[in-house]
């Protein structure tokens, strides 16, 4: 089985980057952010305490994985409570197995799997095939996502969303459980200046180099 793990900041691309290299390479493709997201969409509709670590484990044990396809865990305010949620042990205690059978046995019988996220390169898949850190400037990965916000009707505006992601990242990287960092054998890319096809090339480089993959 052959895994990539995309890891990085919040609105840096890893996604779409994710998405396009499991099209390309006919692997199967987990947004895991998607997973913390839904634990915290589920909290806020439940009008549940987000510090209440013991309620959200369990809730993220018994995930509705169909919120997974619901626009609703897009907002900032999903992600907000998923940056929270996120930093509980129990949380993530609940999501790792179904994570690492993902990326054991990818569904449809696929060769191979790409999962983005935070921790795939250091916690969930520590021996993945190829890891790539995907990061950009803060203003850059506020103007996107503000983008993508704005396109969905959301309102809000780019002082919002830069101190959102800021804040988001800012936990991520200071929790002591997997925390937001670019493992030792990740490749960095930083998209800062780079549209989406560059950024395809360069990580179908990468996967050229190390694992044999031909680009097409
Ligand atoms: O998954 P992550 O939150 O890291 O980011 P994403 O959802 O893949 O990308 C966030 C937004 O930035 C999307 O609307 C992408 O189309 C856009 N993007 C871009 O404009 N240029 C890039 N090099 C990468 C992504
Ligand atoms: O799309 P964006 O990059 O803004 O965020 P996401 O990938 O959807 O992740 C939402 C939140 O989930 C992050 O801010 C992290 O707190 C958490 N997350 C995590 O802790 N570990 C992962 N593997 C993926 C997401």
């Amino acid at each position: 089985m052959t895994v990539i793990a995309i890891d990085g900041p919040a609105a840096a691309g890893k996604g779409t980057l994710a998405r396009r290299l499991a099209r390309h390479l006919g692997f199967a493709f987990l947004d895991t952010g998607a997973l913390y997201r839904a634990v915290g969409l589920t909290l806020l509709r439940a009008g549940a305490d987000l510090d209440n670590a013991a309620e959200a484990a369990r809730m993220a044990a018994d995930l509705d994985l169909r919120l997974l396809d619901d626009d609703a865990i897009r907002s900032e305010d999903a992600g907000s409570a998923a940056s929270r949620v996120a930093a509980m042990p129990g949380v993530r205690t609940a999501l790792l197995d179904l994570q690492r059978r993902f990326a054991a046995t990818p569904p449809d019988g696929l060769a191979g799997a790409v999962l983005d996220g935070r921790d795939i390169g250091t916690v969930v898949c520590p021996h993945a095939d190829l890891k790539i850190y995907v990061t950009a400037s803060d203003e850059t990965r506020a103007r996107r996502r503000l983008a993508e916000l704005l396109a969905k009707g959301q309102n809000t505006d780019f002082d919002t969303v830069l101190a959102d992601l800021r804040a988001r990242d800012q936990r991520d990287a200071s929790r002591p459980t997997a925390p937001l960092v670019q493992a030792a054998d990740a490749h960095l890319l930083d998209t800062t200046n780079s549209d989406i096809e560059t950024v395809f090339q360069a990580a179908l480089t990468l996967v050229e180099r190390t694992l044999g993959h031909r680009p097409q």
